[in-house]
């Protein structure tokens, strides 16, 4: 593969430290060398007037190979994460069947050879996602899992919970809990409150994911296995997680843009979009979007730290699967292509910082996983989610000002599915390189073919 020279751009890599002019010359799939006015004889990428950042990191991506091939595969996906400037994406494994077996991870892995983007597996908590016998963990961390996670459900028996802890504190990968306990959900369908009762539509209470929090946290003070909430939205759960950090305990979590940008009023219909919906699926979701003073509180956690990640949740759907009546929709968000417009909003709106919000895709994911420490297929992942000489060359260029139109049917992600279809936002992906070879560039709207 050819050098690469980028050129001209403001260098944001909060991993290094850096903000500044720099130019960065990629040889090898690593970053090389980065200075001011670098000079080499190799093709280059004009980015003047952009900011450079590390490639985003994944931490909850859902492809849907195998078994679910219609709403995406593990190449679409991989095709949507370019576009949205993630360049390694961590695939949950609630596919059909799960990734409970060494056969399915070596699977995804295949499927992921030749991909615009790095594919990491999460490999399943139980066997069948069943939530009753633990999956064979340490056989498929050797597969190559990189964490462990029944999403979609979360590990509800708390006995169960309790002995996969107790295998993972020796295995050293975290428990990505997805917060819900099935009994106080009760089937809710929206976020229980004054939305919900005006619509007439079964409510999800925040104490629902609050309870599994708190479970969690007491049984990781026992284990000692490290823990990260997923997609967590409630008020109570970032102070549950906050005091769990305080105390020294091997915690983290990350936020979807979806829970920082929306509320549940965009169920009824008074998203962004123009001429929204009432009872629009496309905004429903699990956990669902909350009121104001949640997402007032996960901006709050996300600037100071509490939240260690921005994850997608990308949770492509067909279109038969959110064209139907509310209580009979699936969740999910397709989130790749407009988890950076959504961030680059709030900083337009002065809620969060540019170089914070960098911070959460990139190397902030990174640490809370240990990724950097895993060797997956053997890929030397040193300096993941940072552009230090040597790190792997994954980067993005972004024009966090420019604005634009969300048209789903331009996405390269089979699940149009989103609730900010038309809505104008701020922030752009001009630009995505993995691996040192570029597989985004907004000017051409393609991704270029990678040799
Ligand atoms: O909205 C969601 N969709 N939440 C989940 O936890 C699972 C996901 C999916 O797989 O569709
Ligand atoms: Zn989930």
């Amino acid at each position: 593969m050819p050098d690469l020279l980028v050129r001209g751009g403001r260098l944001i890599d909060p991993g290094s430290g850096v903000d500044a002019p720099l130019d960065l010359l990629l040889r090898d799939g690593r970053v090389a060398r980065l200075g001011p006015d670098l000079q080499a004889d190799a093709p280059e990428i004009n980015a003047a007037g952009l900011i450079v950042a590390p490639g985003f990191v994944d931490l909850h991506t859902h492809l849907r190979e195998p078994g679910q091939e219609h709403k995406e595969t593990v190449a679409s996906g991989a095709r949507a994460a370019a576009r949205g400037g993630f360049t390694t994406l961590c695939a949950m494994p609630n596919t059909n069947p799960p990734a409970d077996t060494p056969a399915v991870i070596a699977q995804v892995a295949a499927a992921a050879r030749g991909a615009p983007a790095r594919v990491l597996p999460i490999g399943a908590v139980t066997k069948g996602r069943a939530g009753e016998q633990l999956a064979e963990l340490a056989t498929l961390r050797d597969a190559g899992a990189v964490a462990f996670s029944d999403d979609g459900d979360a590990v509800a028996d708390a006995g169960v919970a309790r002995r996969a802890l107790d295998y993972l504190a020796d295995l050293q990968r975290p428990l990505a809990e997805h917060c819900e306990d099935p009994r106080l959900a009760g089937g809710g369908v929206m976020h229980e409150g004054a939305v919900a009762t005006r619509l007439g539509l079964r409510g999800q209470p925040a104490l629902a994911e609050t309870a599994i929090v708190q479970r969690d946290l007491a049984l990781v003070a026992e284990t000692g296995a490290r823990w990260h909430g997923c997609h967590l939205s409630t008020a109570a759960s970032l102070e549950a997680v906050a005091n769990a950090k305080a105390r020294g305990l091997p915690v983290s979590a990350e936020v979807t843009p979806h829970h920082l940008l929306l509320t549940a009023a965009s169920v009824a219909g008074s998203a962004q979009a123009p001429g929204g919906l009432a009872y629009d699926t496309n905004a429903k979701v699990n956990p669902p979007l909350r009121d104001e003073q949640d997402v007032d509180a996960c901006i709050d956690a996300l600037a100071s730290g509490v939240l260690d990640a921005v994850a997608t949740d990308h949770a492509p759907h067909a279109l038969p699967d959110k064209q139907c009546e509310f209580d009979a929709a699936a969740f999910g968000i397709s989130a790749l292509e407009t988890a950076f417009g959504a961030l680059g909003t709030l900083v337009a709106r002065g809620r969060l910082d540019l170089a914070t919000v960098i911070e959460r895709l990139t190397v902030g994911p990174v640490r809370a996983w240990q990724l950097d420490r895993v060797q997956p297929s053997g890929e030397d992942l040193r300096g993941l989610g940072t552009l230090a000489e040597g790190a792997p060359a994954d980067l993005v260029l972004l024009d966090p000002a420019a604005t634009w139109t969300v048209n789903p049917d331009a996405f390269a992600s089979l699940g149009k599915n989103t609730p900010l279809a038309g809505s104008e936002l701020t922030g752009r992906v001009i630009a995505t390189v993995y691996a040192g070879a570029t597989v985004f560039n907004h000017a051409l709207q393609e991704e270029p073919q990678r040799a």
